[in-house]
């Protein structure tokens, strides 16, 4: 039988996320009962002013509530009954949190921006929501001290899918601000070289700018890229060319990584690569395959978009065998959907944003930010990071530049209070 709830299932889970949904129906409610849609032609009724401080003050109590739900959480979470918490039962995905969520907080101040509360027609959305939960945490991390470390993901998050970090990109002196307040940069990305020639021209905008900077030499080392997923580690040295140098890994892998054997890497990366042949074949797509140490992907024929339903089908097909595969259970891996690839990869950006933790001495998750644009459950690979770090997801490189302008103005109202 084709019920309702197994197409839903289906057909959408992997492209939900359960807890924006939830909140998102939440605050339909107060829309509902509040928003006064026929004021915009019965002109005598409310002021548009009078409607929005209400529905405000009704949409903040809701998340003051979510707010406790989510810390009800975090203790059920302390004594390890998370699977207990009330939470748990109304968002049945719901992972573990680092810190607690600001969320009234952010929501009056996404609200003084957005004007969510004065919408006669829109209901708060899904990306109103992503909004209000990215200032939530940032708002969490700057009151509850320092923040440690930042990880970036590339594509998307620092430059436009496929492009590099150039040096007229404004994120720049976004990070370089990080830095000098004391801040460890990670860039987590999937691209995956053995050489550091190939990060460096990718971002040398970056490199160039830290290395020009009048910044102490400890500052300048306080940067490394993990690239392909979690798979290799790179340190700012400042030696011409390429201003990186690649890390022995001792130094940055950790226990159970090392225990990742050759033999069931290539066993995961035949399988993987037959799934994607199969399906390249199946769909007719203009693909070639690309075949890595640790990672096998399709990359269109020259010129070739592929359509995001090919894509998609082809992550999760790759991603099914995979986890059903006895190979599959013992090694780590990530299936995505790279915008116009797709890629299954060793590792994943869990051991990524772990293993710039332990370079930099042993980081903790709840100082520890993950900024990329691939939060959905299935076919994306930031989404692994959330088992290492508070994270924050944003949906463009624009959108990462307002994050760390959030951060800067919320650590100076920060300062002025402990001052
Ligand atoms: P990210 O957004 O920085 O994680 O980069 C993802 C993109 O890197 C993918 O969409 C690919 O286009 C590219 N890429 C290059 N090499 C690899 C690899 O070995 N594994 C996965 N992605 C790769
Ligand atoms: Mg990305």
């Amino acid at each position: 039988m084709t019920t309702r709830y197994r197409v839903e299932y289906a057909l959408k889970t992997h492209r939900r996320d359960q807890l924006i949904e939830w909140i998102k129906g939440l605050l339909a409610v107060p829309f509902v009962l509040h928003s006064q849609p026929t004021a915009v032609f019965e002109p005598n009724g409310q002021t548009v002013e009078q409607m929005a401080s209400v529905a405000q003050r009704r949409y903040a109590e809701i998340m003051r509530d979510v707010e406790e739900i989510v810390n009800d959480h975090i203790n059920h979470q302390k004594v390890g009954t998370e699977d207990r918490s009330k939470l748990k039962l109304l968002v049945p995905t719901v992972a573990n949190f680092f810190t607690p969520l600001a969320l009234h907080d952010a929501f009056i101040w996404q609200d003084q921006r957005r004007f969510i509360s004065y919408r006669r027609f829109v209901p708060p959305s899904f990306n109103d929501i992503r909004l209000v939960l990215n200032t939530a945490q940032i708002m969490s991390l700057v009151r509850g001290g320092p923040l440690e470390l930042v990880t970036f993901d590339g594509d998307v998050t620092l430059y436009d899918d496929g492009q590099s970090l150039t040096p007229e990109n404004p994120i720049i002196p976004r990070i370089l601000r990080l830095m000098r307040n004391g801040s460890k940069i990670g860039i987590v990305t999937a691209a995956g070289y053995t050489e550091a020639r190939r990060y460096s021209e990718r971002l040398y905008g970056l490199l160039e700018a830290l290395h020009t900077s009048d910044f102490p030499q400890d500052i300048k080392q306080n940067l490394v890229i993990i690239g392909g997923e979690s798979n290799y580690c790179f340190k700012y040295s400042g030696d011409t060319p390429d201003l990186l140098k690649l890390v022995p890994g001792k130094d940055w892998l950790l226990d159970e990584m090392m225990l990742w054997s050759e033999t069931d890497i290539t066993e995961l990366l035949d399988l993987a690569e037959a799934s994607l042949r199969d399906t390249v074949k199946n769909m007719r797509m203009q693909a070639m395959v690309v075949r890595k140490d640790r990672a096998v992907g399709i990359i269109p024929q020259d010129g070739y978009k592929f359509s995001r339903e090919t894509l998609e089908e082809t992550v999760l097909i790759a991603q099914k065998v995979l986890e059903l595969s006895p190979v599959g259970r013992r090694l780590p891996f990530c299936a995505f959907n790279g915008g116009n690839d797709v890629f299954v990869d060793i590792g994943d950006k869990s051991w990524g944003v772990l293993a710039c933790q332990r370079f930099f001495g042993g980081i903790e998750g709840g100082k520890t930010l993950h900024v990329g644009d691939q939060f959905l459950s299935a076919g994306a690979n930031d989404f692994k990071a959330r088992l290492a770090c508070t994270t924050a997801w944003i949906a463009n490189p624009a959108e990462t530049v307002q994050l760390l302008d959030e951060i800067a103005e919320l650590d100076e109202i920060q300062q002025r209070k402990t001052r």
